[in-house]
């Protein structure tokens, strides 16, 4: 790369009020009979950290597990795909993806490494650290901005070696069917005939462990959660107080995916002033903040072939406790 120790960043410039705001999303979700709000708002540069937390905790099974299938499968992922180039999609601080960086790179073919997150400072903080850690890296072009709209920032592969498109941790199963199939048929939108993704899927498992895992005893996950209020105070000078409000998380069963809502304790009024809004809430109502899906091989299978793409493999733990699905083109078959 030219310069390492100054990696291209991209930002997306949003103006306010555009489909996808936080403004165009509370005035949006606020209004509805039953609240919600997209989950994209939980990180600031807060909620990223929380989010960190939530990983290390015991009760949080999906990142240790993602990381264990990565260092088993990473040498075997990166000789399958041959992949030059990781474009990662929620890359948040990269933390597992060295392992699969480290495997590409071993193989003698790692040339560059586009993160692209929403959140600002962790897409500078992710740039620079993997620029400085792979010096052999032609080039990290990080990318500031909202998958649902601007995944036309990432720059066009330099040359015909395989792209690798990867969407760790889970976070397809952060949105809801439409938006989760959209957002599939995207990602096979930057994938050319010879192409990957990778995607990390949580598994289909015992309800009580996946609610353990969204309701932990230090109470970070309701912290995260909670989080998303302060970001709507400052953002949109509203006052939210907190202590009117409690984290709840269940699974539903039918949907198979596990739901954070935030309740009114009792009633009260917000203002928001920025969008001149006054904000009703009844004692015990709640506001959806996040679904994060739980996959089934069926489920995974008709996703990704209604978004033009076909199974390669899956990796799993022994406790087929969460996937890691590689992915291609259908036409590259
Ligand atoms: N891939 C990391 C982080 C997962 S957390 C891991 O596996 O640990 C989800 C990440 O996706 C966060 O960093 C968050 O900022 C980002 N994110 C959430 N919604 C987004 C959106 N709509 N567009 C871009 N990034 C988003
Ligand atoms: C980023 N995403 C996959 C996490 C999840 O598990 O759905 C976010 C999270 N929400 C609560 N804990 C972690």
């Amino acid at each position: 790369m030219s310069d390492l120790s100054t990696p291209l960043i991209t930002t997306a410039h949003s103006l306010d009020g555009d489909s996808g705001s936080l403004a165009d999303d509370v005035r949006d979700g606020f209004a509805r009979p039953f609240k919600e709000l997209p989950p994209k708002h939980l990180y600031d540069d807060r909620g990223s950290q929380l989010f960190d937390d939530i990983c290390t905790l015991d009760e949080y099974y999906p990142t240790r597990t993602e990381r264990a299938i990565l260092e088993a499968s990473a040498p075997e992922i990166a000789e399958r795909t041959g992949g030059t180039e990781l474009v990662e999609l929620g890359s948040g601080t990269a933390a597992k993806t060295r392992v699969l960086l480290d495997a590409m790179q071993a193989a003698g073919n790692l040339q560059s490494y586009i993160p692209f997150d929403i959140a600002d400072t962790v897409v500078r903080e992710t740039a620079y650290a993997i620029g400085s850690e792979y010096p052999e890296l032609g080039s990290v072009n990080g990318v500031v901005g909202d998958f649902e709209h601007h995944l036309h920032l990432i720059p066009p592969p330099p040359d015909d070696s395989p792209r690798v498109v990867a969407l760790l941790g889970g976070t397809l199963g952060n949105f809801i069917p439409p938006g989760r199939h959209t957002l599939l048929r995207s990602i096979a939108g930057l994938l050319r005939p010879g192409d990957y993704a990778l995607l990390g899927a949580d598994l289909v498992k015992d309800p009580a462990v996946i609610e353990a895992a969204y309701n932990d005893s230090l109470g970070v996950t309701a912290e995260f959660n909670l989080n998303v209020l302060n970001v709507i105070n400052r953002e949109l000078d509203a006052d939210f107080e907190l202590d009117n409000f409690r984290h709840v998380a269940f699974f539903d069963t039918e949907q198979e995916w596990i739901e954070m809502r935030l309740r009114a304790e009792r009633a009260c009024q917000v203002q928001i002033r920025q969008l001149a809004l006054e904000v009703i809430f009844e004692a015990g109502e709640e506001v959806r903040t996040e679904i994060s899906a739980k996959f089934s091989p069926e489920r995974m299978a008709d996703d990704l072939s209604a978004a033009g793409l076909e199974l390669v493999d899956m990796y799993t733990d022994e406790q087929d406790l969460y996937g890691l699905v590689l992915a291609r083109p259908v036409a590259d078959s």
